[in-house]
């Protein structure tokens, strides 16, 4: 059973680690083992990564991939990409192997507005509030200046502020609803900042707003934050070629694909049950860049699943459609992302990406993720409705199965010829491995 303890944090990296291994393991020396193999020998780059949270003890590697050929917008691109599952960087490569010989991947950056909420209780007259937040908007950003100034002389800052009434929902609630352009960054403490300050000029001018009552001039702030649902910073993502392109060699026809491909899209769109599956896969493309970019992936996750509910059911966040023989299939998704703050100039391996994708700004990454994205649902559709899911999955999942047996190279080798010809199951590979030992 796990014990508590107090003042965790204060004690040094050792120190924690003797304590985990020693209330939560059999064998401690293997437990610290398993740790001490991932810390990095250089101990500045160590020390960085130690510093990035609280209580860190090692480092949680994962595989960083690249994805070649994508061609966006007539420009050709490498996709660094961190993932786990076996299969993404290589249907990412495909998809992007296929599109390359059909004209690429053309992008648009819809819109880059990102919103921030001050929520407030106000118990009184609407219309006097409403008098006075008039009369406070400009104080509201004067008193901003010093956090907006330097956001300002580069083209972004706080587009407006609007006041909400919210009283239908809560007793009471209004908010501050304000939007911001944030250009390069996320944008997240920008905005934060901003908001508590509005929250306490908010506070103070309405103690002295002579119209208002005794109780009225007691605005309450519940809380300034932004908001990871950001339907106005938009990017479209868009493939198209003839129907009949889309035949590959020994492969069904054009129609019969562009057909059943659209159909898949259909039933994500009307159908929640498999519309989060089809998102999910979307996502193994986005996810992928955006945390090989260094961006927030939770906060992507959050807006996107938000925005694909948006019309009041969960539905498919891409579409396709055949006219007059043209085959098209397309995502528009909300993407609030930085190429520059937060992890991006620090660590390396996030400097490296940014490097590997030609320094993008953000817009031009809020591209590359989207094409990332419907790059990997193309793939995924692709073998769930010609071969099915699981010949390519499993082939590539063969050496994760490979390696929970200790496989050595030669049989890794012998077994990955063997299975050229063969299905992968589970129980296929673990026959054939005690065959082969045998
Ligand atoms: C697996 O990670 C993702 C898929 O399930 C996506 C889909 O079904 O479209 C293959």
């Amino acid at each position: 059973m796990s014990k508590s303890i107090a003042g965790f944090s204060k004690l040094s990296k050792s120190e924690k680690i003797d304590w985990i291994v020693e209330t939560h393991f059999s064998n401690t020396e293997d437990a610290t083992n398993v740790l001490k193999q991932y810390w990095n020998t250089d101990e500045k780059l160590q020390k960085l990564h130690d510093e990035f949270i609280e209580n860190t003890i090692t480092n949680y590697y994962l595989p960083l991939g690249v994805a070649p050929n994508f061609l966006i917008n007539n420009k050709l691109y490498t996709i660094p990409m961190a993932i786990e599952e076996s299969s993404v960087v290589a249907a990412a490569s495909k998809a992007a192997k296929f599109w390359l010989d059909r004209g690429g991947f053309k992008t648009t950056v819809l819109s880059t507005t990102k919103i921030g909420q001050v929520h407030f209780m106000y118990q009184g007259d609407y219309n006097k509030l409403k008098t006075f937040f008039n009369s406070v908007k400009p104080k509201l950003l004067t008193d901003a200046k010093p956090i907006t100034k330097n956001m300002e002389l580069r083209g972004g800052g706080i587009l407006d502020i609007e006041l909400r009434n919210k009283t239908t929902d809560i007793k009471g609630y209004y908010q501050l609803h304000v939007s911001f352009e944030t250009l390069d960054a996320m944008g997240a403490n920008f905005i934060n900042s901003c908001l508590e300050q509005f929250a306490k000029t908010l506070k103070n001018e309405a103690l002295a707003f002579s119209d208002f009552s005794e109780q009225e001039k007691n605005i309450d702030i519940v809380m300034s934050i932004l908001s990871n649902y950001v339907p106005n910073c938009l990017v479209r993502a868009e493939v198209s070629c003839k129907v009949e392109e889309l035949t590959e060699k020994n492969d069904v026809s054009g129609d019969v694909f562009a057909n059943k491909f659209v159909q898949a899209i259909q039933i994500a769109e009307v159908e929640p049950y498999r519309a989060v599956t089809h998102n999910k896969g979307i996502m193994n493309g986005i996810d992928a860049v955006i945390l090989a970019t260094g961006n927030d992936f939770r906060a992507i996750e959050a807006g996107v699943h938000a925005y694909a509910s948006r019309k009041g059911n969960y539905s498919s966040l891409s579409h396709a459609k055949v006219e007059n023989g043209i085959f098209t299939f397309w995502l528009e998704i909300p993407l609030a992302l930085g190429t520059v703050g937060g992890l991006t100039g620090l660590h390396p391996l996030v400097k490296f990406a940014s490097e590997l994708l030609g320094k993008p700004s953000a817009k031009e990454l809020m591209q590359i993720v989207a094409v990332a994205g419907l790059a990997q649902n193309f793939a995924a559709l692709k073998s769930l409705t010609t071969t099915g899911i699981q010949q390519g999955h499993m082939k590539m999942h063969l050496m994760n199965i490979l390696n929970q047996f200790d496989a050595n190279d030669e049989e890794k080798t012998i077994l990955t010829e063997y299975f050229k010809t063969h299905t992968v199951t589970h129980s296929a590979v673990v026959e054939a491995i005690n065959e082969l030992r045998e």
